[in-house]
């Protein structure tokens, strides 16, 4: 029986970085997700009859969602809805769904790296029709229809079975329940060269991949162990929780640090790498050696000609604005178009779309291609291993032949986290009163060139997208980037994004702490980062 629901708009149903995140408190409230889910269904024009892919990490609250938002596409008049068994979808797997079987479009429950659990986070996300995350234009109309939204409509139906592989029917719509991790597979055994990973495993090459007891966990273990034969301790926490275990699935070194313990330890296997709750995000380790996001965009971008997929060269590379510069260097050399945007995946849609660019990424352990529209955790792990099948060196012995050609981009992000919000927009906002005064500016032995508020126009649709973060360009091609985080959800998290080049011949073998020290010390000079949060240094360095 189809319910039409009165209801009252919620405040603040305004979706981030990458849709709405909200601690899990807040989405329990009565009604709370089904405005949420209501106001993305209104807006979608000509979703009638079509077909909606649904799923999530499995994180806590992922499983009473799945059956809400059933109940509400069906109410909504969608014609089938394709779930994941379990309501689980990777973000990369969800993204290639919607591609492989024409959907209208997913909607992904996650909050990505963000903890989970009954006091933690949660998160809804709305996808387009190409698999990537819905354009500002889109999210925007969202938020607005969350402000004015009277009513919402629902099957008033008892829950489905989601836990068997198979097709249903709810009202006049069919619920079709798939295997979520098969498809995703096939697509990466398709893009690969999987004989040749294979013997390089066979050969002794020795490997290790942290799930964090998110959703990774049956990806990997299907891909690395059954399919490439790594051996069956291969992926750890493989189980995920809707917990993740207590711990953040957010791969760096200090949620991950156990990862790193054992990359930089004695007997240290060959390649390292984790994903994060939602399976977009990667990280890259080798023996002894730390890859950072942005070296390992510029890196998988110079060797991706070694996997079949990209054979024939790439169109183009983008990053994100504070993306250091290293696939700069590459795109150069390659003469390829490098295009910088915005922070968040979805700016790289339209890119990818158009076919202007093959290969995307950002600082913040995300790297993808054009075989999707989201970032791919797993996927970089398998270029990596593609590439060391074919060029049969270790991990740092091509980073170090890579920094000899093209210089290296020292890199870090200081992370202040759950800091007043109010000091927060304040350090950013006097920031942007002095932008116009700064050039000519000396910090200790550095001077500003130029300075400004990241401003990007698409140069596929037009749209502007302003302030996206302030840039501090030194003499030299140094670089601090200062922004404030848009997936928070307590709090604010200003990000401090340090670069320093050293250019081919300079010394590229330093440790990164002390080639950012001049950065650090300006960052707060110029910011008034500790009078203004009270912190004398960063909760997480990435
Ligand atoms: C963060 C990252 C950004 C990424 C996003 C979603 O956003 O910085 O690169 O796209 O998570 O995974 P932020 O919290 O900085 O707004
Ligand atoms: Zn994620």
């Amino acid at each position: 029986m189809l319910k039409t629901v009165a209801v009252t708009p919620f405040p603040g149903q305004k979706p981030g970085t990458s849709g709405l995140r909200k601690k899990v408190a807040v989405f329990r409230q009565s009604h709370y997700a089904e405005c949420f889910i209501q106001a993305i269904f209104d807006v979608l024009e000509g979703a009638a009859g079509q077909t909606l892919v649904l799923g999530g990490d499995g994180r806590f609250w992922n499983r009473e969602i799945v059956q809400t938002t059933l109940k509400m596409a069906a109410a909504n008049g969608f014609g089938r809805v394709i779930v994941g068994r379990g309501g689980i979808l990777s973000t990369p797997a969800a993204s290639h769904v919607i591609r492989k079987y024409g959907a209208f479009g997913g909607i992904i429950l996650s909050a990505s790296h963000n903890p989970g659990g009954p006091d933690e986070d949660f998160g809804i996300k709305y996808n387009i029709g190409n698999g990537g995350p819905a354009p500002e234009r889109i999210t925007d109309a969202i938020h607005a229809r969350t402000e004015v939204i009277d009513h919402y409509r629902i099957l008033d139906a008892a829950d489905l079975d989601i836990d068997q592989i198979g097709e249903t029917r709810l009202g006049d719509m069919a619920v079709q329940i798939i295997d979520p991790v098969a498809d995703y597979a096939d697509l990466m055994e398709s893009l690969f060269d999987f004989a040749a990973i294979r013997a390089l495993i066979a050969g002794g090459f020795r490997l290790t991949f942290d799930a964090m007891h998110a959703v990774t966990g049956p990806y990997a273990t299907e891909i690395l162990e059954r399919r490439l034969g790594a051996p069956a301790d291969t992926v750890l926490n493989g189980t995920p929780l809707p917990d993740f275990g207590g711990h953040h699935p957010d791969p760096n070194m200090v949620h991950a640090h156990e990862l790193f313990d054992r990359m930089f330890g004695p007997d240290a296997p060959d390649f390292g790498a984790a994903s994060d709750g939602d399976g977009d995000r990667n990280i890259i380790l080798g023996r002894g050696i730390f890859v950072t996001p942005s070296d390992s965009l510029a890196m998988l971008a110079a060797n991706a000609h070694l996997a079949p997929a990209y054979a024939t060269g790439l169109a183009g590379i983008a990053r994100s604005m504070p993306t250091s510069a290293a696939a700069d260097r590459v795109a150069e050399a390659l003469g390829l178009p490098l295009y910088e945007t915005p922070t968040g995946w979805k700016y790289f849609g339209n890119l990818l779309d158009a076919g202007r660019v093959t290969i995307c990424g950002e600082e913040s352990a995300g790297t993808g291609s054009d075989h999707v529209r989201e970032k791919d955790g797993l996927w970089a792990v398998l270029l990596w291993l593609n590439i060391l099948a074919a060029r049969r060196e270790s991990v740092a012995e091509i980073a170090r032949a890579h920094w000899e050609r093209f210089g290296r981009n020292y890199y870090a992000r200081h992370d202040y986290e759950g800091i007043d919000g109010a000091a927060a927009d304040g350090l950013i906002a006097a920031l942007r009163d002095r932008l116009p005064t700064l050039a000519g500016t000396r910090v200790g032995d550095l001077v500003v060139a130029a300075a400004d508020d990241f401003a990007y126009q698409d140069p596929v649709d037009a749209s502007l997208s302003r302030h996206q973060g302030i840039r501090i360009l030194f003499e030299g091609g140094s670089r601090i980037v200062l922004r404030l985080s848009g997936t928070g959800t307590s709090g604010a998290t200003l990000r401090v994004y340090l670069e320093r080049y050293e250019p081919v011949g300079g010394d590229l073998g330093r440790a990164t702490p002390d080639a950012l020290v001049d950065l650090i010390a300006a960052a707060d000079t110029l910011a008034e980062i500790r009078s203004r949060t009270g912190r004398d240094q960063p909760d997480v360095i990435t």
